[in-house]
């Protein structure tokens, strides 16, 4: 029997579309414009390979890139509290654009949050 994972409740396309949703907020925030790329294709290609593992689907971010390292790879990075909460933001709005089922999008948010906290790296004041 195999278990139900976390990457089954939202599958390839919805989560493809919570990317494209995401990042279309990325470029246009004040506070996330200065650290991120103009172009934002390829961020978003590797975000669906990574999201796809974190919620227990196919390893595609590691099969490509090797181990995840998020903390590591976000080091070069000005991530500071003002930008973590601003990221959150952004992917709370993609969350209610593309309209993820109420009890896996608390999960999925809550997991993110932790994550998103986990990566920051600067004060504020630094910023
Ligand atoms: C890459 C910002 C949180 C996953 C990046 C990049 C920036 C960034 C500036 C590099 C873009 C580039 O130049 O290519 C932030 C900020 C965050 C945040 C401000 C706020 C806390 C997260 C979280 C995750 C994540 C919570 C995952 C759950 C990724 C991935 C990449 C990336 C997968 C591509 C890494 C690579 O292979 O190069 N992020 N990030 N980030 N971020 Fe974040």
């Amino acid at each position: 029997e195999k278990r139900m994972m976390p990457y089954d409740a939202i599958g390839e396309e919805k989560l493809s579309a919570l990317v494209d949703a995401f990042y279309r907020r990325v470029g246009k925030h004040p506070d996330l414009i200065p650290i991120f790329p103009e172009d934002l294709t390829e961020v978003a290609r590797r975000q669906k390979q990574f999201l796809t593992q974190f919620l227990g689907g196919p390893p595609l971010y590691s099969q490509e890139h090797g181990h995840p390292m998020m903390r590591a790879r976000h080091l070069p990075h000005e991530i500071t509290p003002v930008r973590a909460k601003a990221w959150l933001s952004c992917m709370s709005e993609a969350m209610d654009e593309v309209e993820l089922e109420p009890d896996f999008r608390e999960f999925f948010y809550s997991r993110l949050a932790i994550t998103a906290n986990h990566m920051v790296n600067t004060p504020d004041e630094a910023q």
